[in-house]
């Protein structure tokens, strides 16, 4: 049985969507298979740093509905181990049948050794749809004081919903700004009341590779790539030290 990782922040913009497609592209290098789900509905945007956009994919939607099942779907054009479903434009996260999602997600499970849900930011119904599923929770922040308060808080509501497994992801974490704050990534971690699995640093390629329609780790291999690939070694139980 595979694992199920939920994508999620507190606050909005805070690169979800940027490290679920470059965490789950690592994976896949890595000979994983691994299907990420865009759970953002109504506002869907992982096929970007898939580099999937100009392909037509099913939605999530589209298997829980019965109309397709997860063995037709197909796998990404330069990653032969990775698949992905997109959200549901024409709806509202309220509307998603938690059962039918859930029943979606198991036999995703079975197929696949990782499930990424990328959620949308806030702690409504879409955060609550995907942390409900998930075995393994990455909550991402940037260090400024309203994002780490809100992943603080993101993480009360995990933990009234029962769930353990949570680590913290640092994204866009600038060293000079940093050190000029007084502000350590151990400040960060006792803010938000939660363990780190990577910090991240700021990188232009993030956004760059986004725009080109190419997955950042195609793009390059350093900054923001190099701290997504070290996330996916440690996902995988491997011991690789935490650094920028
Ligand atoms: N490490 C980084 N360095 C520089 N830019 C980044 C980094 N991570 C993400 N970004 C940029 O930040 C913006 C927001 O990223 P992204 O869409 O991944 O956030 P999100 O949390 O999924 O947003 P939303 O809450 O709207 O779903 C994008 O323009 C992305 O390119
Ligand atoms: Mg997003």
């Amino acid at each position: 049985m595979g694992e199920v990782i939920a994508v999620l922040s507190g606050k909005g913009g805070t690169g979800k969507t940027s490290m679920t497609a470059a965490i789950a592209t690592a994976l896949a290098q890595e000979g994983c298979r691994v299907l990420c789900v865009d759970c953002d509905v109504g506002l869907r945007n992982l096929d970007i740093p898939l580099g999937l956009s100009d392909e037509s994919c099913l939605s999530f939607l589209d298997i829980c509905q019965g109309g397709y099942r997860l063995g037709s779907l197909n796998p990404h054009p330069l990653y032969p181990s990775l698949y992905f479903l997109t959200a549901p434009v024409n709806h509202c996260a309220e509307d998603i049948d938690a059962d039918a999602f859930g029943e979606m997600v198991l036999s995703a499970r079975r197929e696949f050794d990782y499930v990424f849900l990328d959620a949308p930011a806030g702690v409504d119904a879409g955060f609550r749809l995907a942390a409900s599923k998930a075995d393994r929770i990455l909550l991402v922040t940037h260090s400024d004081p309203g994002a780490v308060r809100d992943a603080g808080r993101a993480g009360q509501v995990l933990e009234l919903m029962g769930k353990t497994n949570i680590r913290l992801i640092v994204n866009r974490v600038i060293p000079r700004l940093v050190s000029h704050m007084d502000l350590t990534i151990d400040d960060v971690m006792d803010e938000a009341g939660l363990p780190l699995i990577g910090i991240v640093p700021e990188d232009p390629d993030v956004t760059l590779a986004a725009a080109f329609g190419k997955p950042l780790l195609e793009h390059t291999r350093r900054g923001a790539a190099a701290a997504a690939r070290r996330i996916a070694k440690r996902i995988q139980g491997m011991p690789v030290k935490i650094e920028l």
